[in-house]
């Protein structure tokens, strides 16, 4: 569905990224692989493109790519959820497809289940857990997400204890609807990870435990890997999972496949009159498998089934890149597109790819590695003539072991930007150039040269 012509910035607008017909989009809800579709459910303004009178937007999709909008599928109707029907999640209860979300307000945590995936019903049990724990001063109680083991449905609910940080409340039932609260699974320090831990995900991925949160204030997601014993949590490794500075609140779930799969809200960072004239605000990030590596930390790659969007294909012989050149990856050019690039920085001290636009390049973003850092960021100074917009430089720890290769990969859609990088670090930006036309990659190295290993680029297609 495409926007009406006569609203600005069109050219901002992605076209293989996820986003509702028009008006405002956070966090990914709902999320299911449910006889052979995969189920999206969104929070959803469907009026505004700004964050007022939420409801459960939906769609449906048999690739992870392409996608189908459907009905609106859970309103602000009910006493306890009337002033938003909020973040959560979907199980599949002996074959119902339940949703498990929170009402507000206050916050409280309710169902709602369907025959068809199209209708939807609020159970009479609502709101099945109508208060945080006696005793606890929470800082919120909201995006419970649930899973079965065995003869328990679990639950997580994302928390914070006042003064003391943000905490995952763990609950289990038997059927649902009545909520056994057991003890915290973590609780956080206030100082270093924030007052209040919204969407938490809590699953367990081969032979570990993997809980991830957003925590409020930090506006970033931070992940933990380790062990779950008698209710207890125990990290053992803690990372970030996008430094990008506009992802948030990601929701994970496992396909048919087996795979655990994730998408997350991008947010904009152009101003909200900007997003009220184009008519929309928010994009789901491309759906990421997520695994674990060898050291325990976790592993992001796009799902396979998008190199169904690839059309021209571009490849570059291998080759050096010397301080001070430039190689322009001809053929790639435009607004959709992907990039892989393999190099050796050898002793080149930075290296990486200008995102430059092809009708005014003096609107440059650029994704530099920094040897002597020991970093790879996103830097958006240049990146358009609107004063308005963000224009920051976000940064994320990047190392390389002895010998190993740069591997990025880039995924460039309109006002989308994700870079992943040796599949362990992810930045993911917004980028709001004046002007159509679109942009083209500039491989570039300082202070020595590098060795181009590998260069690929597709044009892809848009999904609508
Ligand atoms: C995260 C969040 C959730 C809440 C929802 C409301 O972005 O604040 O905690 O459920 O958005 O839209």
């Amino acid at each position: 569905m495409s926007q009406p012509q006569t609203r600005p910035y069109t050219e901002h607008r992605p076209a293989y990224h996820f986003l509702p017909p028009a008006g405002w989009m956070n966090d990914p809800n709902g999320l299911i692989h449910f006889r052979g579709e995969y189920h999206l459910f969104y929070q959803h303004n469907p009026e505004s493109a700004v964050p007022r009178n939420i409801v459960w937007g939906h769609a449906v999709s048999k690739d992870l790519v392409h996608w189908k909008h459907l009905p609106i599928a859970l309103r602000p109707d009910k006493p306890y959820d009337k002033d938003g029907v909020w973040t959560g999640c979907m199980v599949d209860d002996g074959g119902v497809p339940t949703a498990v979300y929170t009402g507000v307000h206050p916050e409280v945590q309710c169902i709602a289940t369907s025959k068809d995936m199209m209708s939807w019903e609020k159970a009479p049990e609502n709101p099945v857990i109508a208060a945080p724990p006696p005793g606890l001063q929470v800082t919120g109680f909201r995006d419970p997400y649930v899973w079965r083991s065995r003869d328990w449905w679990y639950a997580v609910v994302g928390s914070g204890i006042q003064d003391v940080g943000g905490t995952i409340l763990l609950y289990r039932s038997r059927d649902l609807r009545r909520w056994e609260y057991l003890e915290p699974a973590l609780v956080g320090e206030k100082a270093k990870t924030g007052e209040m831990w919204e969407c938490p995900n809590f699953f367990q991925l081969g032979r570990k435990w993997v809980l991830w949160t957003s925590p409020v204030p930090l506006g970033r997601v931070l992940y933990f890997v380790g062990t779950f014993r008698n209710h207890r949590f125990t990290p053992e490794y803690q990372g970030e999972m996008d430094l990008g500075g506009c992802f948030y609140a990601p929701q994970g779930f496992r396909d048919a496949r087996g795979r655990r799969i994730l998408f997350g809200w991008l947010w904009e960072t152009r101003p909200e009159k900007m997003s009220v004239e184009a008519g929309w605000a928010g994009v789901q990030s491309l759906p990421r498998q997520v695994s674990l590596s060898p050291e325990g930390r976790l592993l992001f790659k796009p799902v396979a089934e998008l190199s169904r969007l690839r059309r021209e294909h571009v490849n570059l012989p291998a080759q050096l890149l010397r301080s001070g050149e430039e190689v322009v990856v001809k053929g790639i050019a435009g607004d959709c597109w992907e990039m892989f690039a393999e190099i050796h920085p050898q002793e080149a001290q930075k290296c990486g790819i200008r995102i430059v636009h092809t009708a005014d390049e003096a609107q440059v973003t650029t994704v530099l590695f920094s040897q002597a850092n020991g970093t790879l960021s996103v830097d958006r100074s240049h990146s358009s003539r609107y004063e308005e917009v963000a224009r920051d430089v976000r940064s994320a720890p990047l190392s390389l072991k002895d010998g190993e290769p740069l591997r990025l990969r880039l995924f460039v859609d309109h006002s989308v930007l994700e870079v992943y990088a040796n599949e362990h670090t992810c930045l993911t930006s917004r980028i709001y150039p004046q002007g159509t036309g679109g942009y083209q990659p500039h491989l570039f190295a300082e202070e020595g040269t590098a060795r181009l290993m590998r260069i690929e680029g597709w044009i892809l297609d848009a999904i609508w």
